[in-house]
């Protein structure tokens, strides 16, 4: 039993938040921003809400999987920024969808989470346990930004990505996938019950590239392939300078990792799923191609996932 990706969607909120908005909030400058992180811009969340960014990317993913959401049996969600304390945002979306049946819970996995999820799906699903689940990774991190804090407001946006995947008799998409985490490292990036986001963005950005690699360099082994034989890397988007790194120790070109930093920032848990649902429309991905996800985050927790489309 294996596998497949049957559908992906996405939605981000309407108001774009540009670095010439912050240069006017705080003491920093588009320049700065620009060269330092690759962002230029990020999605910001003023109607919208956790739950409805979350609906509107799961009915395109559920649509584009050509099934309704009565065939789901597993919501699973990776959130940091639950819309309730419980019950879960998974919950609440199985109600809102309309799923009906089955289960629903939530993965803390920060900037990871999507990772986590895809990992656990594919468990669930080969054991025989679900047949059909719909992860969502979706963010609001506006509410948990210090919007005084230059060093890291100017990093993060809003946003929901969601993957239907399914089981199949023929062979897996899902070839190769690791998790890790690190709890010693917890205070590298967290926030405190009602408290904003506090992060050591340089000790990060340091461990966050060395995980990364060796995480992406075992799940290869695992399924004895090498960075050549990779057709597109889409990485989680927190720093373009991250993602150079990574594509220099790889020694692949920058033009196979997908970037959208740019737009969006970081959305943690929501950066892959969006990010492989623009790959995809965007025709970056044929069929038989070989995809390798990776992302680090709070917890520390860091992952890859390799993918044959
Ligand atoms: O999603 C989870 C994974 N996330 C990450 O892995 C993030 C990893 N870290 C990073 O991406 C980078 O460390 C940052 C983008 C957060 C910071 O970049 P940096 O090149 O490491 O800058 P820094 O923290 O070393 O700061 C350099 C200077 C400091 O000034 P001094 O001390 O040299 O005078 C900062 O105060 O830049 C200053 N600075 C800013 N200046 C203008 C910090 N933030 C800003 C800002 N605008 N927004």
């Amino acid at each position: 039993m294996g596998t497949r990706i049957s559908g992906t969607g996405i939605y981000v909120p309407k108001t774009v938040l540009t670095n010439r908005d912050l240069e006017r909030m705080v003491d920093t400058s588009d320049e700065w921003i620009t060269t330092r992180t690759g962002i230029k811009e990020r999605r910001i969340a003023k109607e919208e809400t956790v739950i409805n960014m979350a609906i509107r990317a799961s009915e395109e993913a559920i649509r584009n999987a050509g099934l309704v959401p009565e065939d789901i049996d597993l919501v699973l969600v990776a959130t940091l920024t639950p819309e309730k304390r419980f019950p879960s945002t998974g919950c609440l979306i199985q109600s809102k969808l309309g799923v009906g049946k089955g289960f629903a819970f939530d993965i803390t996995a920060a900037c990871s989470g999507f990772i986590y999820a895809l990992d656990v799906a594919d468990a669930l699903i080969k054991s025989g346990k679900v047949e059909r689940v719909l992860i969502v990774g979706v963010e609001k991190l506006s509410e948990i930004v210090d919007w005084e804090d230059r060093s890291t407001c100017v990093l993060f946006g809003d946003g929901a990505g969601a993957v239907v995947v399914e089981n199949s008799d023929t062979e897996s998409d899902l070839i190769a996938s690791r998790m890790y985490s690190d709890g010693d490292l917890w205070d590298l990036l967290y926030a405190e019950n009602g408290g904003y986001i506090r992060m050591r963005g340089r000790e990060l950005f340091k461990v966050a590239i060395r995980n990364m690699e060796e995480v992406c360099r075992e799940v290869m082994e695992e399924a004895g392939v090498s960075p050549e034989d990779i057709d597109l890397v889409i990485p989680h988007q927190a720093n373009i300078r991250i993602i150079r790194s990574l594509a220099e120790r790889l020694g692949l070109p920058m033009s196979r990792f997908f970037v959208n930093i740019e737009r969006y920032g970081n959305t943690s848990a929501a950066s892959i799923p969006i990010a492989l649902h623009e790959a995809i429309k965007e025709g970056r991905i044929d069929r038989g191609d070989l995809v390798l996800l990776t992302a680090m985050g709070g917890g520390l927790t860091w992952g890859a996932t390799l993918i044959r489309f």
